[in-house]
């Protein structure tokens, strides 16, 4: 939900965390400030809202040093303000603290200092982390930490700097993300890769309960209970520029379209030319667990969720295997029945969303097996699971999820027809048909990239680009994709837009239609095309504006519909990931046009990484 580095070596911290900050901004852009430990002062600068005002104050107050700690926010506990920004501090100004995560005991801890005569300068559960190490601080900033953190319940990554120790640095993490980064004679810690990836490529996922003592030449890794902890040291692979913009007016963009190349990488070692088996191994599970699995618990939140629907269908259809679909927010809170030889697959991009954590958690008490689909390496939900599909989607930036979706949507597909193949209910043929369809995916997603004429002048036309409301329908395999289009759309241009499965139209939602309601119709070629078209033609009679998804060569659709976006024939069960793709190229052109912050959409983080 925040975006924290720190930094202890030769150069500039200020430099280097503000580099890394501006890297991580997608995690929250609500507030920031840096912390330095310099000639014997700890010294701080901070800002109400984006990055940008604190590179202006720092301008007008530089700070100097060796070691630093920098935040970027976005609210739980207290306002977006200037005093509730991080770092927090001792009463003294001694200690500096900045946090990613919820203290969800911070009530209690905040009135028992307050009872030993702490005054507390914000509202923020943080604050109190700082009081408790200074508490607990006797000359050595790393005992102090583990010693607090010891009281402490809930999910945190921190980063801990004190004016007596300009050498040190500590870091500690429970539930939130937080890697340290290994330099020559310097060192790093953040929430992140991309924040450090210019600096270094050797880094340390530091895992639940652990605390990290570093310094400029080396590091000490224990628990918070004093027990030493050996960590390896991982090498990143993203490319520099993996991170940039590369030329693309947006993250977002640049990420629609990347998905061409991800889903090849997605594919890329788990299928080959010809092939007529899936390879899955980092799935960790065994084929026994595979012939006797009796149910599937899929759960993941917002677009992630969509793609589970997908999987859902995709699983049912062809592995069957009865799946269970769950918003992961709900499953953690409704007492599931785990039964026996369940399957539990998490979805998620960044890996640290804190309800699909939480399901992932309760599904292991009660004896499911668990493989997630993932993104990012290393996450948590990577790292609390039996096994994973990693998505090897790149690091996705736009806080609005494209290239994550339709890699997950594949990363589905592969998992079923791996299934249906070792249940034995999917031949060698029908095998090598489906991972051929699989193949052709990227080539159909790049005719979609180099023919978006339409859907740029749909996104410019006043009766798409400043409707009050719009509606997406879909059926069988594109209800998601409805779901999914509506939630592009809704999330970045502001515009309120609702996915619904076509066949509820006339249960409530063909009230809404008048000559003022665009409504979004997943019609490609399959089994759902003529109940599609029924639906259109219904709404059409009300004289709604129906703007279809149709396959191209399908001009009959042409008089039904005020406008078209054509996708290639596709394979119906794997025709999500295409259509995806004009859903998202749609919902990002209208929202540039009407001058929205298409990578920071207001109130969103790229990460929700608490409740
Ligand atoms: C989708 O565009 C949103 N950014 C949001 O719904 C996101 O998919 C959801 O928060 C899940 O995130 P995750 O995949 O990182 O778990």
């Amino acid at each position: 939900m925040c975006g924290i580095v720190g930094y202890i070596g030769d150069k500039s911290p200020v430099e280097v965390i503000m580099a890394g900050l501006h890297r991580l901004e997608y995690r929250g852009y609500d507030s920031a400030g840096v912390a330095v430990v310099g000639a014997g002062k700890l010294d701080c600068v901070k800002s109400l809202g984006k990055l940008k005002e604190l590179d202006r104050k720092l301008e007008e107050h530089p700070l100097h040093g060796n070691l630093g700690i920098g935040h970027t926010r976005w609210a739980t506990h207290g306002a977006p303000s200037e005093v509730n920004s991080h770092p927090h501090f001792d009463k003294a100004k001694e200690i500096a603290v900045v946090h990613n995560g919820i203290i969800e005991n911070y009530q209690e801890l905040r009135a028992a200092l307050q009872a030993e005569g702490v005054q507390f300068r914000s509202q923020t559960d943080t604050e109190t982390i700082a009081h408790l190490v200074r508490k607990y601080y006797q000359g050595d900033l790393f005992a102090a930490v583990k010693r607090a953190l010891q009281d402490v319940e809930g999910a945190y990554a921190i980063g801990v700097i004190c004016k007596d120790e300009p050498e040190v640095l500590v870091a500690a993490r429970h539930g939130s993300p937080l890697i340290v980064g290994l330099g020559e004679n310097e060192a790093f810690i953040a929430s992140d890769v991309p924040a450090i990836m210019k600096y270094t490529r050797k880094v340390l996922y530091i895992d639940n309960g652990q605390v990290c003592r570093i310094t400029r030449d080396g590091y000490k890794i224990e628990d918070i209970h004093g027990n030493p902890v050996q960590l390896e040291v991982k090498t990143v692979d993203w490319d520099d520029a993996a991170a940039e913009k590369e030329g693309y007016p947006h993250f977002m963009l640049k990420e629609i379209h990347q998905q061409a190349n991800v889903i090849r990488n997605t594919l890329r070692g788990r299928v080959h030319e010809g092939s007529d088996e899936v390879n899955l191994p980092d799935m960790n599970i065994s084929v026994e667990e595979l012939k006797g699995c009796e149910k599937i618990v899929i759960v993941a939140c917002g677009t992630a969720w969509h793609a589970g629907m997908v999987g859902k269908y995709l699983i049912e259809k062809f592995a069957k295997v009865p799946v269970e679909l769950d918003l992961a927010s709900e499953y953690r809170y409704r007492d599931p029945i785990v039964p026996p030889h369940t399957i539990m697959i998490p979805v998620s991009q960044s890996g640290e969303t804190a309800d699909t954590l939480e399901a992932i958690r309760i599904a292991k008490t009660r004896g499911a097996k668990v493989a997630s689909i993932v993104n990012v390496v290393g996450s948590s939900v990577a790292r609390e699971s039996h096994g994973v599909i990693y998505q090897h989607a790149g690091p996705e930036i736009g806080v609005a999820s494209t290239k994550a979706y339709t890699s997950q949507c594949t990363a589905f597909a592969l998992f079923t027809i791996w299934l249906a193949e070792v249940r034995g209910v999917m031949g060698k043929a029908q095998a090598r048909e489906m991972i051929a369809h699989l193949r052709e995916i990227p080539e159909k997603i790049q005719w979609i990239l180099d023919n978006q004429e339409d859907i740029k002048r749909c996104a410019a036309d006043p009766k798409y680009r400043d409707a009050q409301s719009a509606l997406y329908l879909g059926r069988g395999y594109n209800f998601p994709s409805a779901l999914e289009g509506a939630l592009k759309l809704k999330e970045i241009s502001y515009i309120h837009a609702e996915g619904y499965a076509a066949g509820e139209m006339k249960h409530g939602p063909i009230a809404l239609v008048t000559n003022e309601l665009p409504v979004v119709c997943v019609a490609v070629n399959g089994d759902t095309y003529d109940k599609m078209v029924s639906n259109i033609q219904e709404i059409r009679a009300r004289s709604g504006i129906v703007l279809s998804v149709a396959t191209v060569g399908n001009e009959a659709i042409r008089p039904h519909s005020e406008d078209v976006f054509y996708v290639p024939e596709c394979f119906e069960p794997f025709s999500p990931i295409v259509v995806a793709v004009p859903l998202q190229l749609f919902a990002y052109y209208v929202a540039a046009n009407r001058g929205c912050d298409v990578d920071q959409p207001r109130n969103l983080a790229k990460s929700v990484t608490v409740e």
